[in-house]
């Protein structure tokens, strides 16, 4: 029985199997809608999420399977003192497959370590969040069709935004690709993520400030909302949330080719005019995950 709790816990081989996956799924979507009948996912959400957790219960209901959960702490029993480990071992007799969120960093892993079903971590406090990878994986691959020889910018919220994390940790394996870190002094990504992936490989990245100076040469463009709930001091937050907005005016000296990626949700970081612009695929991204968490979905559950 495989868990997803970090994005490396897959191969590489493993995730373009998964993206061959979603492919086909999006190009015969029949061939799978009955395939996890009986099936049950669990969603223990015990922070806010839309596309997340939306995500995967589409997802499941898409392969024919059901759905259930919660969506806030407050409605679980984690509101009357339960541990993680004993919920975890509970819904293992309720639910074949469990996607949980949590606010604290490790929660998904040490469930897994108790339930006697996958887990999926859909996101653990400033940590991973693996799931999002993936799609961002997918979108990447239908949209620039490859992972090498890519300049990729990550602007924003580098140190909470897990997502940024485990985005670096996967395309760090692949060949040539070159990382532009876009964040204020204070938001920079950790210490241990450039330990961990970046500096025992070589490879090529740089920090600044300045989106505007770096664009022209980045073929992905990363964006992130400031991580509101995981800062300390509601001053600083809001010094430093509107620091990026991308505007129209700012992508006239990007490459016509480039995207724009973001996970969302979007708070002021993007201009809703820049939403037309082609080089946007945001919204698409949305989509590639419900395609994605399928195919993982169908990964663990080990019916495909
Ligand atoms: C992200 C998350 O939860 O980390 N959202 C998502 O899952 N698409 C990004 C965010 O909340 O900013």
């Amino acid at each position: 029985m495989r868990s997803l709790i970090d994005i490396l816990d897959l191969s590489k081989e493993e995730i373009d199997d998964l993206i061959g996956t979603a492919c086909d799924i999006m190009d015969h979507p029949e061939k799978y809608s009955e395939i996890c009948k009986g099936k049950k996912l669990a969603t223990l959400f015990y922070e806010p999420s839309t596309r997340t957790r939306l995500s995967f219960e589409a997802a499941m209901y898409e392969l024919g399977g059901n759905c259930l959960g919660f969506s806030e702490a407050n409605s679980s029993s984690a509101a009357k003192g339960e541990s993680v480990s004993d919920t975890a071992i509970i819904v293992s007799n309720y639910a074949d497959i469990i996607a949980m969120r949590h606010p604290k960093e490790g929660a998904p892993l040490v469930a897994s370590m108790k339930a006697s079903v996958p887990i999926i971590n859909a996101g653990d406090g400033g940590h991973n969040h693996p799931t999002q990878t993936l799609t961002d994986l997918l979108t990447i691959y239908k949209e620039c069709g490859t992972f090498d020889n890519l300049t990729v910018g990550l602007c924003g919220d580098l140190k909470f935004g897990r997502t940024v994390h485990s985005l670096i940790a996967a395309l760090s394996r692949y060949t040539n690709v070159k990382f532009i870190l876009i964040s204020p002094d204070e938001l920079k990504v950790p210490d241990y993520v450039k330990d961990q992936y970046l500096d025992p490989k070589n490879i090529e990245y740089m920090e600044t400030e300045d989106l505007e100076s770096v664009i022209p040469e980045l073929d992905i463009l990363y964006m992130t909302r400031v991580q509101r709930e995981r800062f300390f001091n509601e001053a600083d937050y809001i010094r430093l949330k509107n620091r990026y907005i991308l505007t129209p005016q700012k992508l006239v000296t990007a490459k016509k080719t480039m995207k724009i990626l973001h996970p969302l949700p979007r708070v002021n970081e993007i201009s809703v005019s820049v939403d037309s612009d082609p080089r946007a695929v945001y919204f698409r991204q949305t989509l590639y995950g419900k395609f994605i968490r399928m195919a993982l979905i169908l990964k663990l559950l080990e019916v495909q």
